[in-house]
């Protein structure tokens, strides 16, 4: 799952994103960090952050400055916000946000784009804002616990001018996505507003108090054999394609760029998986659908595979489709329900995979 808090300075996405990371056991990547390196990387060579080249030739900060504490100033977070309007510099940060966004189980990313840019297709996004005033008192009173003694008068122009060219810049401008759930925080406390976003990440997860879907480990991966082998030897028999991905699951489904699901029920452990094998650029194979016999009546296979179309999302699939056999009729009635539909395209392509394959459906969405 990839969550997206966007927001201007100040409004306190940072603590949600980080609360939100440790609540839901996902990386975070605070991406205003990498901006604010790019800005000190300038000011240390002695560049013009105004100026394009400068700018662009800053991307390439060694890491180590990343844990500088001197990037949380608000001076380098003024460089930050000038070099951040050039598309080069955004270009050069974007595949690595990109990258950590896409890692297995997801992430947490806070920035100002991340849901519009970084991961349009992150299946949360929080978009949190608070009035100029309030963001401008919440900075001068952390200012002020360092012993820093700024004017409020000053701080709360420097916000505003922070907010203008973040807002007005041509390239990735700080704004709401379309789908964003926008929070305003200014009369909010932090726990209130922490609570608000768990609550808001849960309602979007469609989230199942009794069912958990986790992300693939090689300790799982007995799980994704055992679970397939048995439904398909009772129905079918074991192919050697079959074989060949449920015993190297790494191998022949992570490392190609794929993923697999498996959906937990507590007091039952993993009740189920499926996986998605990449077969081509934007190509996505849902294959290895399986849930135990002592799940029935849970929905957990629906619950899945909800969870695998997500994930296919997020890795880009612009063609998602499957390959089954008409004796698995309980299947094909979820897969139809969720937006899969009998392609003859797709036979004509992929059929001949599986000998006992005479289903071939496309993922057209709901
Ligand atoms: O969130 P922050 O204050 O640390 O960000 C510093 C500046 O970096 C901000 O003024 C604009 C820029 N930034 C951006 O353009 N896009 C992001 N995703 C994150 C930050």
């Amino acid at each position: 799952m990839i969550i997206a808090v966007d927001g201007p300075t100040a409004s306190g996405k940072g603590t949600i994103a980080k609360a939100l990371a440790a609540h839901f056991a996902l990386p975070h990547l605070d991406t205003g960090m990498l901006y604010r390196a790019v800005g000190r990387q300038v000011q240390l060579s002695g560049g013009d952050p105004d100026n394009a080249d400068d700018a662009l030739a800053a991307c390439a900060f060694p890491d180590a400055l990343l844990d500088d504490d001197i990037l949380r100033s608000e001076e380098v977070g003024g460089f930050a916000s000038r070099v951040s309007v050039h598309p080069g510099v955004r270009q050069a940060l974007y595949e690595r946000q990109r990258a950590f966004a896409l890692q297995p189980g997801g992430a947490v990313l806070d920035g100002r784009d991340i849901g519009t840019v970084i991961a349009p297709d992150a299946q949360v996004k929080l978009f949190i804002t608070a009035s100029v005033a309030e963001r401008a008192r919440r900075r001068w009173l952390e200012m002020q616990s360092r012993g820093n003694d700024v004017a409020l008068a000053d701080i709360e122009r420097d916000i505003a001018a922070r907010d203008a060219r973040d807002i007005n810049r041509a390239d990735a401008p700080l704004m709401a996505a379309p789908d964003a759930l926008v929070l305003d925080t200014t009369f909010f406390g932090r726990e209130q507003a922490i609570e608000a976003a768990i609550e808001a990440v849960l309602t979007a997860r469609n989230e199942r108090p009794d069912l958990r879907i986790r992300p693939f480990d090689d300790t799982l991966a007995r799980h994704f054999h055992d679970i397939n082998a048995e439904w398909i030897e009772s129905m079918f028999r074991l192919e050697p394609t079959d074989r060949e991905v449920l015993e190297n699951p790494r191998e022949k489904i992570i490392v190609p760029g794929g993923d697999i699901l498996f959906v937990e029920a507590p007091g039952l452990g993993i009740v189920g998986t499926c996986a998605l094998q990449r077969t081509g650029p934007g190509a996505f194979e849902l294959t290895k659908m399986g849930v135990c016999e002592n799940a029935r009546g849970m929905k957990a296979g629906e619950f899945l595979l909800e969870a695998v179309i997500r994930r296919a999302k997020e890795l880009g699939a612009t063609r998602l489709y499957l390959l089954t056999n008409h004796k698995c009729a309980a299947a094909i009635h979820l897969y139809e329900k969720l937006g899969f539909v009998h392609d003859a395209e797709i036979m004509a392509d992929y059929g001949a995979r599986y000998e006992r394959c005479d289903v071939a459906m496309l993922y057209k969405g709901n």
